[in-house]
């Protein structure tokens, strides 16, 4: 980092996106902080899932550019965007439940399309060690043997965000991470966002949950209909009044 300037890990120019005539993204850009806990609030449909699509490379933006680093990685494929240390959870939890937690971790950390297979079949297993850390971060290193169906709904959030977590990554990009969990686990899942900041890495999170927004995040930004309507910190942006207009018409 040049000294005294913010350096954005992530960022996006002018990212717009539409499904048949719904205009789901317009001229998006962000600017997500190194080392920052960044948020993406909105009510439900303003895009802030399809902003997570495009920038994990399962969606294709119609415009707008996408950068790591300041290098544009538009047109990279899902893989390689992971591979540069992009990791993320899914606003649908996405667990396969007849494996066990610890193969979960397994398979996320030698990922890649054809990795989950090729994986399941030649086991180049992680060290026991390596399993226990990854789950101890959630507190499911006692658990690492059951199938994944066995799991609460928490708890299945908190494997998803153990899987995120166990590979390799500069940013973590979070689809609504306490969306539904209870009061203690949403304390829990907290705690662990900021020992991932202390520990360097930045974070980009959709949430619902203003309480949980406004006590973490460094910088906010509010999508309304598919456009950045406000950006500031948590302070600014509960005042401004295009964003209370925005919930309030929702
Ligand atoms: N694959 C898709 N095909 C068609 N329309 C889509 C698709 N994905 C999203 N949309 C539409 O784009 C708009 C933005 O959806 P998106 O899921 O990004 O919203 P969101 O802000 O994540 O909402 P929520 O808070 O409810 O999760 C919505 O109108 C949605 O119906
Ligand atoms: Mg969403």
């Amino acid at each position: 980092m040049i000294s005294g300037v913010m350096e954005n890990i992530l960022h996006t120019r002018g990212v717009t996106k539409a499904f048949g005539g719904v205009k789901a993204l317009h001229n998006v850009s962000i600017d997500v902080l190194s080392g920052k806990i960044t948020a993406l609030i909105g009510p439900n449909g303003s895009g802030k899932s399809t902003l997570f699509e495009i920038i994990s490379g399962l969606q294709k933006q119609d415009q707008g550019k996408l950068y790591f680093r300041e290098k544009e990685f538009s047109k990279l494929s899902p893989y390689r965007r992971a591979n540069q240390g992009i990791a993320r959870t899914f606003q649908q939890v996405r667990l396969f439940k007849n494996l066990e937690l610890a193969d979960h971790i397994e398979f996320a950390v030698d990922n890649g399309d054809t990795g989950f297979f090729k994986n399941l079949f030649t086991r180049t297993r992680l060290s026991e060690d390596k399993l226990r850390a990854a789950l101890d971060k959630v507190g499911l290193d006692k658990r690492a043997d059951t199938q994944a169906h066995n799991l609460s709904y928490g708890q299945r959030k908190l494997l998803d965000l153990a899987v995120a977590l166990a590979k390799p990554h500069d940013l973590l990009m979070l689809d609504e991470p306490v969306a539904g969990v209870t009061p203690k686990l949403r304390t829990e899942i907290k705690r662990i966002l900021l020992e991932e900041k202390k520990a360097g890495k930045s974070i980009l999170l959709i949430e619902h949950d203003m309480d949980f927004v406004m006590g973490i995040a460094d910088i906010v930004y509010v999508l309304g209909q598919g456009e950045v309507i406000a950006k500031g910190t948590p302070n600014q942006v509960k005042k401004n009044k295009a964003v209370l207009e925005a919930y309030l018409g929702e």
